[in-house]
């Protein structure tokens, strides 16, 4: 396992790699990595014959005030669990190498109109063309044939897929699905903020998308039904502000007015200074 901090000496592995006639692929991350991120490499080193993980903690994403300090960082944890399940190399590079002329001076970002504004982007609008900008830059780097990202970050994925088809990157987005702790909460590199009680009480979000998959598989279509009951169910927990709870369009993230199969539940809510998210599919043979 070799941790490379340079894009000049990514470059010149990933081109011997890829002489030898091996593909690569590429899973982005901001490190503290756990197990969905592992769930991710496997899915690569399944699917490609060289993996690089990058653990970059991307300042551009992170608004004035939001946790880019207190992000939790980790990085020879993260090189020992890549290692574990089969990365090649790990790439983490620091801020000066990515932004050398310092992140004020990025002129150039990556803005995926419509899809970024709303729900995460709408109390974080400055974050996604922070995401893409940092994702376009990291698979130009690596020059990926599969690029793996998490559905837990639904809006995410979503608009990283419009980004490589708008603008025609050479890759194919693979995207995987959330892996949950045992009692169902999603897990994600921000759960170590949470207190013990926040920790107890987040598992609303997950028991929210449980109680409206049942409903919608019991013939409920009535998407402000659908919603009360998941507010219903978040509002069990005492500490919980939610954010929204919406059902949308799994492309366009339109919200509907009718639940129909395939139509996606997103769910924000606060716990203290904590944000979590979670979001399902809604199907019919749920019912089962
Ligand atoms: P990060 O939050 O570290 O997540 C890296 C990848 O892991 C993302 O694709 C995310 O959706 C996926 N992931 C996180 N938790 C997961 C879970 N419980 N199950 C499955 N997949 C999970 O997302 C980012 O970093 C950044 O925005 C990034 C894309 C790296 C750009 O900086």
């Amino acid at each position: 396992m070799r941790v490379i901090e340079t894009i000049p000496e990514l470059r010149s592995e990933l081109d011997a790699i890829r002489a030898t006639g091996r593909s690569v692929g590429v899973v982005p991350t901001m490190g503290a990595l756990h197990a969905g991120h592992a769930s991710l490499v496997d899915q690569a080193v399944a699917g490609c014959d060289a993996v690089v993980v990058t653990v970059f903690v991307n300042p551009l994403q992170f608004a004035a005030g939001e946790d880019l300090g207190s992000y939790p960082r980790s990085l020879d944890s993260d090189v020992r669990l890549a290692g574990d399940h089969g990365a090649a190399l790990v790439f983490a590079p620091d801020e000066a190498e990515m932004y050398p002329r310092g992140r004020e001076a990025v002129l150039t970002q990556v803005r995926v109109e419509g899809l970024s504004n709303r729900w995460e982007g709408a109390s974080r609008p400055t974050h996604f063309a922070g995401v893409c900008t940092v994702v376009a830059k990291l698979l130009h780097i690596v020059g990926p044939c599969r690029a793996f990202f998490g559905e837990k970050d639904f809006q995410q994925l979503t608009i990283i897929r419009a980004m490589v088809a708008d603008l025609s990157f050479p890759v194919e987005v693979v995207g995987c699905p959330t892996i949950r702790e045992p009692d169902g909460l999603a897990m994600s590199s921000r759960n170590v903020h949470l207190s013990a009680s926040h920790r107890a009480q987040a598992t609303v979000l997950s028991q929210a998308l449980v109680a409206v998959a049942g409903a919608y598989a019991t013939g409920e279509r009535d998407v402000s039904e659908l919603v009360r009951i998941a507010m219903e169910r978040i509002a069990a927990a005492p500490d919980a502000e939610p954010d929204y709870v919406a059902i949308v369009d799994p492309t366009t993230l339109d919200p509907v007015t009718m639940a129909q199969d395939d139509s996606r539940v997103l769910v924000a809510v606060r716990f203290g200074s904590t944000r979590l998210l979670d979001n399902a599919p809604i199907r019919s043979e749920d019912a089962a």
